[in-house]
């Protein structure tokens, strides 16, 4: 119907005809004159229709309201003097409009298209009008650039795209599964993947040695900014490989997405320990744009006379005394913030938050008087405080103190501003615990498929280390992966480890643990998380905004009104009752 988007027409182009075809952005009458803007899916051209240039055009222009769907033929001129919009890309000129079709009408918007402070329930209800704005344009342009560099790069390598099951059996993820029922095996269930784990190491196993995947994951999980149930991974897995040549492809991958998207990054990217991580940053996915590194200070608290420290700082297997630095704390910080941050860490199992302020006679605060003076001066050593700063220190069992302590690391560095945007901070956290004990049971921290670097020393089951690595991008966890498990015996001591039975394996796992019977070839791989990536390379808020149909907090769709109840019909066909809603 075209002849031009509207970003095609400029100076140029001057007195050539043209048709474009949009949508209404907005429509002026100056006395006669009429002036659309015309918008398509990226840019806004101006029409005019003079009644002295075609009385037709100018009729038909009459009708036309907002939003409403337009086709215009017409001749490119120069805007007049002072009437050129620097703003846009088609600025300078103007379509003088001789044939005016209108396609389409619209009712009124049911919100302002564009306007941020929109309430997001109204806007996903009518997300079709919500990606009509620019913005949203802008964000799945970039998305499928990505999603098409990714393609590229992996092909180049040697990649070959699978597409695996979404009707399946549960896999390993840790989360809960959604399930489909069968209606021709009454009372059983497929369940969505959660990963297409399990299926691509049965690939490496047929001996198609490098496939990925843009790869649809599932999981019936607590939803936050940056999960949703139903998401999408760029999902990749080799053979005959070790940790070193998964990474290197991994950044080849990101290095080649981050230049489609139009920012150059540096590979090999930084390396950290998974202890190193906790230990620093309180967290396995460390913000490293800004440093704020926490510092030991238990054996210090140890020599001092109060007892909640001492007893503390007795078990440093167990627990842990923190110290985080505030650069110029004293100066930007007033009292009533320092208690409101007590508040903040109290709420993620802090019993307190202790501090010493630096001031040019030393340190103070209530803590001081439990210090000898060569204690406290230890500890502006250590710190490497200067006068003006504030010292924290979080004390109790380390997981809480490494979990509040980094929480309020991330905090404290958004209050001050201190974050630098625009930066693209990438750290691959390595050498992670293979198990985590949680309330009393041992669970697999990655999954029960991960190779171990040596289990020589399986009686002490935390310091077991797993050949499992993720890719973090500024305090996010943009992915994950790990060397697998291919030789029997080792699969079975797992399994043992995390107390799985025989039985259980086999009928969770059984169809993968045959094929590794059969010459499975030594193989890792990685996933990433493509809604997360394309969150961080547009500076979105939510995951919500870069997934076109995107579910709510609470796992609905608004615009389809999904999950919804099904008829009786539908039901019997699939042998399912709903049990009387027990309202308690
Ligand atoms: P993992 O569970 O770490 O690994 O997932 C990989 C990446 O997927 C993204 N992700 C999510 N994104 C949005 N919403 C969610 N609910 C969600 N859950 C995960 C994250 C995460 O880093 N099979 C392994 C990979 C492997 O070992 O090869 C896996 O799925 O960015």
């Amino acid at each position: 119907m075209r002849t031009h988007y509207c970003a095609e027409i400029n100076e140029s182009m001057i007195g050539q005809e043209v048709t474009v075809a949009g949508w209404v952005a907005s429509r002026r009458d100056h006395g006669g004159v009429i002036f659309i803007d015309l918008r398509d899916k990226d840019e806004v051209v101006q029409l005019v229709c003079d009644p002295a240039d075609n009385a037709e055009a100018h009729r038909i222009a009459d009708e036309v309201r907002d939003h409403y769907v337009l086709v215009a033929h017409g001749k490119v001129r120069a805007r007049g003097e002072g009437l050129e919009n620097p703003k846009l890309k088609t600025g300078k000129v103007e379509i003088v409009v001789d044939k005016l079709l209108i396609e389409n009408r619209s009712l009124p918007m049911p919100f302002d298209l564009g306007d941020e402070k929109v309430n997001e329930e109204i806007k996903l209800k009518y997300r079709y009008l919500d990606l009509r704005t620019q913005k949203s344009y802008d964000i799945f342009r970039l998305r499928s650039k990505v999603t098409i560099a990714a393609r590229n790069a992996l092909d180049k390598m040697g990649f070959l795209e699978v597409e695996t099951p979404v009707l399946t059996k549960s896999t390993p993820e840790g989360a809960r599964d959604y399930l489909v029922p069968s209606r021709v095996h009454p009372g059983e269930f497929y369940a969505l993947p959660q990963s297409p784990q399990l299926f691509k190491q049965l690939l490496m196993v047929a001996g198609f040695d490098r496939y990925f995947q843009i790869a649809k994951c599932f999981r019936d999980e607590d939803l936050r900014a940056d999960r949703q149930p139903e998401f999408t991974q760029i999902d990749v897995e080799m053979s005959f490989c070790d940790q070193e040549d998964v990474i290197a492809v991994a950044e080849t991958l990101l290095k080649e997405i981050f230049e489609a998207a139009g920012k150059t990054v540096e590979i090999p990217f930084k390396r950290m320990r998974y202890d190193e991580a906790m230990e620093k940053y309180g967290s396995d996915k460390p913000d490293l744009r800004f440093e704020m590194a926490m510092v030991d200070v238990d054996d210090i608290f140890a020599r001092c006379s109060n007892e909640i420290f001492t007893s503390i700082a007795a078990d440093p297997k167990a627990n842990r005394i923190k110290a985080l630095r505030v650069p110029k704390g004293d100066t930007i910080f007033s009292k009533r913030q320092m208690k409101g941050f007590e508040d903040y860490v109290r709420k993620f199992g802090a019993k307190g938050l202790g501090y010493f302020q630096y001031k040019e006679e030393g340190l103070k605060g209530p803590l001081t008087k439990f210090f000898e003076e060569k204690d406290l001066q230890e500890i502006i050593d250590r710190c490497k405080l200067e006068v003006g700063d504030v010292v924290f220190f979080g004390a109790g069992e380390k997981k809480v103190v490494w979990d509040y302590m980094g929480r309020f690391r991330l905090y404290l560095a958004e209050q001050m501003g201190i974050i630098p945007q625009d930066v693209y901070a990438f750290v691959w956290v390595i050498d992670f615990p293979m198990f985590e004990i949680e309330e009393g049971r041992i669970k697999a921290l990655h999954h029960p498929f991960t190779m171990p670097k040596s289990l020589e020393n399986s009686d002490d089951i935390e310091a077991i280390e797993s050949i499992a690595y993720d890719i973090v991008l500024n305090g996010v966890e943009l992915g994950g992966g790990s060397i697998r498990i291919h030789k029997e015996e080792i699969q079975e001591k797992i399994f043992e480890l995390l107390g799985i039975s025989q039985e259980e394996a086999q009928e969770k796992f059984g169809f993968l643990l045959d094929a590794l019977k059969f010459g499975a070839p030594p193989h890792g791989g990685f996933a990433l998380g493509l809604d997360r990536l394309v969150m961080l390379l547009t500076g979105a808020q939510s995951i919500r905004e870069v997934i076109a149909f995107p579910k709510t907090q609470k796992a609905q769709c608004l615009l389809t009104e999904a999950p919804s109840g099904v008829d009786n019909e539908q039901l019997k066909e699939l042998s399912l009752r709903i049990r009387q809603q027990v309202v308690s």
